[in-house]
């Protein structure tokens, strides 16, 4: 009889210690992957064996690894592929997590390795939470499902497979892996959502405590109504549930006309995303 079982793969987390680190070590650990855990500071060394967790030297987990993950800050990302690449078997895949660094040519090439880059969407807004569990996650990965924006550029199904199959794992729950280019990635993450979906939610931070400390409304009734507000902003706006009334309407013009920069779109062009992510990743220029 032939065996079909698909061997084991290994995959290393480098950065196993830090924040996505351990995020998408705790979801290996329970995967069938062999998974090896490398971090080269103390604390986060520390913070792997407080989880019942081995760590492997990242100079002997990445020669054994068939997925390699560099879960290391975004501006070290080029001196540690540096160090790893080298070391990677052919035929790997080299997983990092957000499109910056892949952007600015930082990472370190070789020929016989294949580059992907994964983001987590974050479990959508929209989406229907029905336990505790799922409520208490908001970033993602532990019990609400969420979608996967990567990029792979292979034509190769087999290795596209494999790559979405441990993005899938990391990040699970996963309802669906949308596969875009680096660039494509690039212009959803900082773009779309940093640049804009983030700052706004801080934005309105900032005048909930403007409303309540410089006009003085009590912080109870201002927050009821901002947060009542926000989620009917977002579904009508996001998804046409209702129509803003006309005076809503009229209110909105005030505040598009008030507080946006008429040539706000040049946000998406090539040299302004080239400038952020240089800003991102503290470097002079991009290397494209
Ligand atoms: N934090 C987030 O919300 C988030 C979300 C999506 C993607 N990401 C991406 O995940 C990656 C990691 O970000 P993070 O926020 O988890 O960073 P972090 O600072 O929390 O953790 C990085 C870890 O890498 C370790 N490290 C640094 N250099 C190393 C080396 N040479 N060898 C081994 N370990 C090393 C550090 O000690 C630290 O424990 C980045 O690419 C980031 O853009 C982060």
């Amino acid at each position: 009889m032939t065996d079909t079982a698909a061997p084991t793969l290994t995959v290393a987390v480098i950065g196993a210690g830090g924040k996505m680190g351990t995020r998408v070590s705790d979801n290996l650990a329970t995967s069938d992957y062999n998974a090896l855990y490398s971090e080269n500071s103390a604390a986060g060394q520390q913070a792997i064996k407080d989880l019942g967790r081995e760590v492997t030297p990242t100079d002997q987990a990445v020669p054994q690894a068939d997925v390699v993950i560099l879960a290391v800050p975004d501006t070290v990302l080029g001196v540690v592929s540096e160090a790893v690449v080298p070391q990677l078997k052919p035929g790997a895949i080299l997983l990092t997590l957000d499109p910056a660094a892949a952007y600015a040519g930082l990472l370190a090439q070789r020929d016989d390795v294949h580059y992907a880059v994964a983001h987590p969407c974050h479990p959508s807004v929209f989406s229907e939470r029905t336990t505790p569990e799922e409520w208490a996650d908001t970033f993602g990965g532990i019990a609400a499902p969420q979608e996967v924006v990567a990029a792979f550029e292979t034509d190769d199904e087999d290795l596209r497979a494999r790559a979405e199959a441990v993005i899938s794992t990391i990040y699970a729950p996963v309802i669906a892996v949308h596969w875009v280019t680096v660039k494509q990635l690039a212009v959803l993450e900082p773009t779309l959502v940093e640049t804009i979906a983030c700052m706004i939610g801080e934005f309105l931070h900032e005048a909930l405590e403007e409303t309540v400390n410089t006009v003085g409304v009590p912080r109870e009734a201002a927050r009821a109504i901002l947060y009542g507000h926000t989620w009917i902003a977002l579904t009508n706006g996001l998804r046409g549930s209702n129509p803003f009334s006309d005076a809503c309407h009229i209110a909105m013009g005030y505040g598009r006309e008030s507080i946006i920069k008429e040539d706000w779109k040049k946000i998406f062009d090539d040299s302004e995303l080239d400038a952020v992510i240089a800003k991102m990743l503290k470097i002079d220029a991009v290397r494209r």
